[in-house]
């Protein structure tokens, strides 16, 4: 018998920048195409912030309109947690800036750091502490200012980052509908693949070090793509295994938006038609730990996910973390 404690998403929000940056705009700026960032990635375009705009300006925007559909007052939440790794500073956390700015007075406020697998993650954490310490109402986010970390000289990275942020309420469930499986999973030994190798202890800030760009993303492009098809593929596979289901009962899958061509790979190993995995990509590019949660707010709100659907969401990122979860709305 399945002994886990039930909870649910009671409502969802999003909040990305106004500007919009197109492939024809990065023409203009690196050696690129938009022939190739199209053919390559299925992306044409993406939200950037204006510079020093951070990341609580639309966390907070995200929270309130979670809050809003949700029908939960701010004062309500009793635990944020943010998963991102472009704060708004190193400390204190974003999540305490976005707790001040919406009003969340009781709540204990965190983020976490697992890069594109931060929102799934934070599922994982926020159903334990529901079940172990009590929490009734959760307000997770996910959310990145990328922009703030990109190389825009770099032709391989700057054309597939982009901004936003997703956020959910959870709340205790009830009955068949709930959170029915997390897994989550890393291996470090891959860290150099994906990785900002500035401003922390290892490197700290330095003009010297800023001349070298270590503050930027990096990123083995090829590696990262076959590792992350496989285990996406594994999460999955895990996720579904524990829920009891199998993937044609699937109504839905949420993959993490990084690239078209991976989203349509781990959809081929699942034979999953493709009306039957979400696609925003094109739109956003890659927001990292906002990509699910964006993701899951637009279906949400044009009817894709409906009252029932069966709901699959998979992730990569650095780290590597890799995570994946099944969920009953
Ligand atoms: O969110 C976390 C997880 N991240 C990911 O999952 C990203 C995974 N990786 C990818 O999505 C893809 O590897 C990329 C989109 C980053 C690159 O696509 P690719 O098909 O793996 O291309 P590549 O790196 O093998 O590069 C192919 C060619 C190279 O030229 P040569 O060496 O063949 O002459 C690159 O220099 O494309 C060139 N190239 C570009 N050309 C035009 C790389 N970037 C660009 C560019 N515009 N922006």
């Amino acid at each position: 018998m399945n002994k886990r404690p039930c909870m649910e998403v009671l409502g969802t929000g999003r909040a990305v920048p106004e500007k919009i940056l197109t492939n024809q705009d990065l023409e203009k700026m690196v050696d690129t195409s938009d022939e190739w960032i199209l053919a390559r990635t299925g992306i044409r375009q993406r939200h950037i912030a204006e510079p020093g705009v951070p990341l609580s300006f639309f966390a907070a925007r995200a929270a309130r309109e979670a809050l809003a559909d949700a029908g939960v007052a701010a004062e309500e939440i009793d635990l944020i947690i943010l998963g991102t790794v472009t704060g708004d500073s190193k400390f204190p956390a974003t999540a305490c800036v976005v707790q001040d700015l919406i009003g969340a007075s009781k709540a204990a406020a965190f983020d976490i750091s697992a890069a594109c697998s931060g929102f799934l993650y934070g599922l994982q954490l926020a159903e334990s502490m529901m079940a172990i310490q009590g929490y009734r109402r959760i307000l997770l986010i996910g959310g990145e200012i990328l922009s703030s970390m990109v190389n825009w000289q770099d032709r391989d990275t700057c054309v597939l980052f982009g901004d936003g942020v997703g956020a959910v309420v959870l709340g205790p469930g009830q009955g068949a509908c709930g959170i029915l499986s997390t897994t989550i999973h890393s291996d470090g030994a891959f860290r150099d693949l994906l990785y900002s190798p500035g401003c922390g202890s290892l490197n700290p800030p330095s003009h010297e070090n800023v001349d070298k760009m270590l503050h930027t993303i990096r990123m083995e492009g090829r590696e990262v793509f076959r590792h992350a098809v496989t285990s996406m593929a594994d999460a999955l596979n895990q996720a579904l295994d524990m829920a009891g289901v199998v993937v044609e009962d699937l109504d839905l899958l949420i993959p993490h938006q990084a690239n078209l061509r991976i989203i349509e790979a781990v959809g081929k190993r699942f034979r999953l038609s493709p009306d039957k995995i979400y696609v925003n990509v094109d739109r956003f590019g890659n927001t990292s730990a906002a990509s699910i949660p964006i993701a899951l707010d637009e279906a949400r709100k044009t009817g894709r996910i409906a009252s029932g659907s069966l709901v699959g969401m998979v992730t990569f990122g650095a780290g590597f973390t890799w995570a994946a979860a099944v969920v009953r709305f």
